[in-house]
């Protein structure tokens, strides 16, 4: 009942009670740049609700459960308990938990298959080689580009955007022409333009947010001329159209979310990390249309970038073995092969509507009374503490005082148990 009270109060007061969990918490420190990680519920229930190419039986004569419940067999590391309570895991905008099928598909390359590819016509080498190359497919496919070749492997999103940076940057920016970012931008799309900027003499402007956090897109259209040669920004719906400059868009935080297709944004460069898409660390993609890469310079010198090597010179490969130098990720890219079958055999869209509805109001509802709660009971201390100093003279009224601030108190004990208590039982 209390806490019923305390939800119907906040419910019907409070603005941002179902506000988009998906949205990035920016700072709003005008001069402090890039996002504040924030494990939103909408990251916290692609954890809990990708599901593997062996995704867990649900028995249907049982009550439906939600796609985070039935999903969350299939993560080994939620199997266990800390501190005596099971483990419940919200840190996925930082990187996601991965799923059995993930962590087979790493043991069956390293135990079955372990060889290097490209280099080798023995089976190890063909098979190995096969898989890297259909992890590429993969990821092209899930992200709608036209052809795998488009997809560059690199060590994760920074890594993408650094090669942006320097090979395309650095031939194609001079002074004066503008990169155009918002201050909204994770740190690792904001400082290779700085370095891009100071090395060509090319100015770097941004973009604020609205009052709703997120981009200023009148602003950013005021912001557009002739000298615009880049536009930087997180993946934020397809909001850009026809920019007339080259945009590399950010879809770190939406790739595991919601379906991306690079060909529908007509984004020019797109990049993301597949630790945050239940995939391994240490790969990452970078997609880029094919006719910018083929013009682009390699980003790193070695093996497998080249096509000729002379003792003076060099020919290099046709992308994207061009910029993918020295021995890849390979057990990494396959992993993350897998954890495209995984989130794929769920659908995309069927994890973000399950994230924009019963999982995102859910949280933001308890977020709410969260922050409810904490109010009250600073309340209630400050109540106490002014008593202690005035030494109210009547017994009376103070006694009436301090039943007041007791039962508040107990209101707020009562509400956070439930809040967290019904939080436990989501998932
Ligand atoms: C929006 C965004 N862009 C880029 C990155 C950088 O990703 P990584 O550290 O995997 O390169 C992150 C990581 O938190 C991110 O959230």
């Amino acid at each position: 009942m209390v806490t019923t009270a305390v939800e119907w109060v906040f419910l019907k007061f409070h603005p941002s009670r179902f506000t988009n969990p998906n949205r990035p918490l920016t700072s709003r420190c005008s001069n402090r740049l890039g996002f504040r990680r924030f494990s939103s519920s909408a990251s916290l229930s692609v954890a809990a609700a990708a599901s593997s190419s062996t995704v867990s039986e649900v028995d249907p004569k049982r009550e439906p459960v939600s796609l985070g419940h039935a999903t969350r067999p299939d993560f080994p590391i939620l199997h266990q308990e800390v501190n005596g309570s099971k483990l419940i895991y919200l840190d996925n905008a930082a990187t996601s938990q991965k799923p059995t099928s993930v962590l087979k598909a790493l043991q069956n390359y390293y135990a079955t298959y372990n060889s290097n590819v490209h280099r080798g016509i023995h089976y190890l080498s063909a098979k190995a080689t096969n898989e890297y190359e259909l992890a590429r497919k993969k990821v092209a496919t899930f992200i709608n580009a036209s052809d795998s070749s488009e997809i560059v492997f690199t060590r994760n999103a920074t890594e993408a955007i650094n090669l942006v940076a320097y090979s395309w940057g650095l031939s194609n920016l001079n002074a004066e022409d503008e990169i155009i970012v918002t201050i909204a931008e994770h740190h690792s799309a904001i400082v290779p333009w700085q370095i891009v900027a100071q090395k060509t003499g090319a100015i770097l402007k941004f973009v604020n947010l609205t009052p709703d956090e997120v981009p200023d897109t009148a602003q950013l259209k005021e912001m557009l001329s002739r000298k615009t040669k880049l536009v930087v920004i997180h993946h934020v719906s397809n909001m850009l159209g026809s920019v007339g400059a080259k945009v590399l868009v950010d879809a770190c935080q939406s790739v595991p979310h919601m379906v991306v297709d690079v060909q529908n944004l007509n984004a020019d460069f797109l990049v993301a990390s597949s630790h945050k898409m239940c995939g391994p660390t240490g790969v990452g993609f970078l997609y880029g249309k094919s006719e910018l890469l083929s013009a682009m310079p390699p980003f790193l010198g070695g093996g497998e970038m080249i096509s000729d090597v002379y003792l003076d010179h060099s020919t290099y490969a046709e992308p994207p073995s061009r910029f993918e130098a020295g021995t890849p990720a390979i057990a990494g890219a396959i992993g993350l092969g897998a954890a495209i079958d995984y989130l794929s055999e769920i659908g995309m869209q069927r994890i973000h509507d399950y994230e924009v509805s019963a999982v995102s109001q859910y949280l933001s509802l308890f977020l709410d009374q969260i922050l409810l709660s904490d109010f009250l009971l600073k309340l209630v201390c400050k109540g106490f503490m002014i008593m202690r100093l005035v030494q109210c003279p009547n017994i009376f009224l103070c006694f009436w005082i301090k039943s007041f601030f007791l039962t508040f108190f107990l209101v707020c004990r009562m509400s956070i148990s439930s809040s967290v208590k019904l939080f436990k039982m989501s998932f």
